[in-house]
């Protein structure tokens, strides 16, 4: 098993998911904020400031993640079989997902773009399956092959 995560790659990790699982939860009015703003009416309410500066945290964060990342790849496995492959793939596109699903946002919203927003709602949901499938096979890793993976991402190094 290679090295931990840095500090600062921890926080960021569990910061970003804590974020884009709240702005999950927290989303509920933003279809009708959206068509209210394409209209001209006024905005309001808690839901559309949370959900639209929690989300460009998340790409403000995940850009910051993504230049550390280049810079200290100390926690990343030596890459050997077909299976890690499409774990370092499967990291791959977690980072474009996290990136495109605030980054529609912002222009369905900023830029008044409709289909921007439908793609937002696609690609999160895409991103959803995704981090869903990431969480398990940390918790595979974990608790049936016993490796010790997630505590790359819990104890730094
Ligand atoms: C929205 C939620 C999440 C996102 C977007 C996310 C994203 C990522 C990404 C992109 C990496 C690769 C790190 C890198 O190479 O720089 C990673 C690593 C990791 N994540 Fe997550 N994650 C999420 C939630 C979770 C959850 C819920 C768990 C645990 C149950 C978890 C456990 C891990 C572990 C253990 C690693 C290290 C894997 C390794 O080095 O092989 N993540 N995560
Ligand atoms: C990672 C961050 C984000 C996540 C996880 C997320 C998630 C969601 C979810 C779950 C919905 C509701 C989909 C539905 O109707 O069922 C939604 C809608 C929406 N979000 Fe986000 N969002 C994020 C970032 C952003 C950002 C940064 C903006 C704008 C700056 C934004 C703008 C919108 C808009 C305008 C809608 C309404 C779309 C529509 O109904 O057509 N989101 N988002």
């Amino acid at each position: 098993m290679a090295k931990s995560y840095s500090a600062l790659q921890i926080v960021l990790h569990w910061a970003i998911a804590a974020l884009i699982i709240a702005n999950y939860l927290i989303s509920d009015e933003m279809g009708r904020s959206f068509y209210n703003m394409m209209k001209g009416n006024a905005v309001s309410g808690f839901t559309p400031v949370w959900h639209v500066w929690a989300g460009v945290a998340v790409l403000v964060l995940a850009l910051v993640r993504l230049v550390l990342r280049m810079v200290s790849p100390e926690a990343h496995e030596p890459v050997v079989t077909t299976i890690d492959k499409a774990g370092v793939w499967g990291h791959r596109l977690l980072y474009v997902l996290m990136l495109a699903v605030p980054a529609l946002g912002v222009i369905a919203w900023f830029g008044g773009i409709a289909a921007a927003a439908d793609l937002h709602v696609i690609v999160m949901n895409i991103m959803m399956i995704m981090v869903l499938g990431h969480a398990g096979m940390a918790l595979y890793h974990q608790y049936i092959v016993k490796d010790g993976l997630l505590l790359k991402m819990l104890r730094p190094r």
